[in-house]
């Protein structure tokens, strides 16, 4: 189906067509139009524009005004001020623009003109360790952005970067040679992530004690990398070992969080080993890297360390070893030249940032990154503990992510069961059901609702609040409205645009009207923020709406009541809609 233009950009049209007419000379110009408190519409572009002209600011907006018909889309337009526009749009339009949402299935949301590919890289835990809050936001944030851009008709591309290669892999794999059972697994039966992480758990920690006391070991454990290194296959087949097993628990976790990762896309930082001495050779003869004290490097003019010396960008090691930021440059090759992208996404902490800065300059110098292609890190902040530092348990170890998500289940299933206790509405399967989709979607909307570059406290009582800004409170929202509708009897939804609006509804429908533009915002931002806000707006303006116009009882008029049960459908469908933007779902009953 056609996206359906909203009735700001209608509006925007028919303003900047006067604006254009009455001062042909300006060549045009954007009437900055927002909503407004004293109109639908303020728009506030004519003072600059008189000024580039020399013209009298009221006088221009007089004569736009005047040539502006009103009926149709505009029920008023006057000036204001030195020169502003207050614009009213007729309660018609609203309801006509509404209904050619609700025919349909995307709720009239375009298409991006300018799509292209998108290469995302985001949840991307560690091989053999355990996951942390910092991996849940990279989940979260990164599958919003895959939902919103996806929606927007982007190509998207995932890639988990997990870090499944480096130097820690020689211990574990010599431990696990010379102790062959460790790994191995009772029966044929599933092995669940739980065990899988304590097994790893187990066999990390026999293996640094190891590793620190025996000197013997440490010597064994360093040839073997350099066996993995060189591709050894014993090597290779032990350490795949460990990559399994973790996948495992990966699986798990993200199996709890509700979210589909698919094994295709899980690309680590192994799968570019093949291209890192290519990579180096590339940057090398360029001129782009240089050798300093055996060490491969790129420096930067603005990167310096405290003491005042620059920090290079170190892509391989004097002793031959290459790290994080060649995989990282071999990755941008691949995602541009293989996999064609024109951007580049990474869901990674801020406090990566300094490395992205370089690899990507690294990459614009050596030609990898050219105008076409952006590449940006959506960087996020820490998650803290109520006391406002960085998240850590009593004993001051990293939270496992796993048991905040099940305590989090948890409260969110009393939460639900608390709430139903005096209506007795729900069956005991449906408050378990329930309670992980309130508790999960708690979780990853209070990761949502802030822009994900603020650090923000990880507090489980306020994210199951029923009141405020959380996903509980959109999430009953939802079901109300999913309930008002199933009680409406005889009666359906149906708009009736010859009817006068009351301000609560004007609200409502000029805010349901705005969805395709914040969902472009969001996507063209990055920012799956923007949608959370919009959301939680669309639940006030709905409970106002709800207060004040009785939609069932006391019974209104026929049409009346038809009407409003069609904002009361096309809000439970955008709400659901963009809840499910955020990775967030929202159960018919709660
Ligand atoms: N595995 C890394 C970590 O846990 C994040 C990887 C980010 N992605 C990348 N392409 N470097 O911090």
């Amino acid at each position: 189906m056609a996206s359906v233009p909203s009735l700001a950009s209608s509006v925007n049209q028919r303003v900047s067509d006067a604006l254009a007419s009455a001062l042909p000379e300006a060549g045009g110009a954007d009437p900055l139009l927002r909503r407004s408190d004293r109109a639908d519409f303020q728009a506030n572009g004519i003072l600059a524009l008189a000024k580039k002209a020399k013209a009298n600011p009221r006088e221009l907006a007089t004569t736009v005004v005047g040539s502006i018909p009103t009926g149709d889309l505009i029920k008023d337009i006057e000036v204001s001020g030195p020169g502003f526009l207050n614009i009213t749009v007729s309660d018609r339009a609203i309801i006509e623009t509404l209904a050619a949402r609700a025919g349909d299935d995307r709720l009239g949301v375009p298409y991006a003109a300018d799509a292209g590919t998108t290469v995302i890289d985001y949840a991307q835990p560690n091989v053999a360790k355990e996951m942390h809050v910092g991996h849940l936001r990279s989940a979260v944030i990164g599958a919003a952005m895959v939902e919103i851009l996806e929606f927007t008709g982007e190509k998207v591309v995932r890639r988990h970067h997990i870090g499944d290669w480096g130097t820690q892999f020689g211990m574990l794999i010599q431990y696990l040679l010379e102790h062959p059972h460790e790994l191995d697994h009772k029966s044929d039966a599933e092995v669940s992530g739980e065990e899988a992480m304590s097994n790893l758990n187990r066999l990390y920690k026999a293996s640094r004690a190891l590793f620190d006391s025996d000197e013997e070991f440490k010597t064994r454990a360093r040839a073997r990398v350099v066996d993995l290194q060189a591709g050894d296959e014993q090597t290779l087949a032990l350490w795949q070992r460990f990559v399994d097993e973790s996948k495992i628990y990966f699986y798990s976790v993200f199996d709890k969080l509700d979210m589909d990762i698919q094994d295709a896309d899980v690309v680590g930082e192994s799968g570019y080993n093949h291209m890192l001495v290519e990579t180096c050779k590339l940057l090398e003869d360029s001129g782009v890297a240089v050798r300093s004290n055996g060490a491969l490097c790129v420096f930067f003019d603005e990167y310096k360390g405290p003491d005042g010396n620059p920090t290079p960008l170190i892509v391989q090691k004097s002793d031959g070893g290459f790290g994080y930021a060649a995989t990282d440059l071999s990755a941008i090759r691949d995602r541009v030249g293989n996999l064609k992208a024109d951007t580049l996404i990474y869901v990674v902490d801020a406090r990566q940032s300094l490395h992205f800065k370089m690899v990507f300059e690294t990459a614009r110098r050596a030609g990898w990154l050219n105008d076409g292609v952006k590449a940006v890190q959506l960087a996020f902040g820490t998650v803290l503990g109520k006391d406002g530092k960085p998240f850590k348990t009593r004993e001051g170890e990293t939270v496992r992510l796993v048991d905040l998500l099940d305590e989090a289940v948890e409260r969110a299933t009393s939460v639900v069961r608390e709430k139903d206790k005096d209506r007795g509405f729900l069956s005991e399967q449906e408050i378990v059901e329930n309670g992980l989709q309130v508790g999960i979607g708690a979780v990853k909307y209070a990761d949502l609702s802030t822009s994900a570059a603020r650090d923000y406290k990880f507090d489980l009582d306020q994210m199951v609040s029923l009141t405020g800004d959380t996903s509980v409170y959109l999430q009953y929202a939802y079901a109300r409205i999913r309930s008002i509708l199933r009680n409406a009897g005889d009666r359906s939804p149906v708009a009736h645009p010859e009817l006068e609006l009351a301000p609560a509804e004007r609200a409502l429908g000029l805010h349901l009207d705005q969805f395709g533009e914040v969902v472009t915002e969001a996507a063209a931002e990055h920012a799956p923020h923007k949608v959370a806000a919009y959301l939680y707006q669309l639940s006030s303006l709905f409970t106002t709406f709800y207060t004040e116009c009785p939609v069932v009882k006391p019974e209104p008029e026929l049409v009346v009541g038809e009407n409003r049960l069609f904002l009361c459908d096309l809000t439970a469908r955008t709400l659901s809609k963009g809840m499910s933007l955020l990775g967030i779902r929202t159960p018919e009953r709660l």
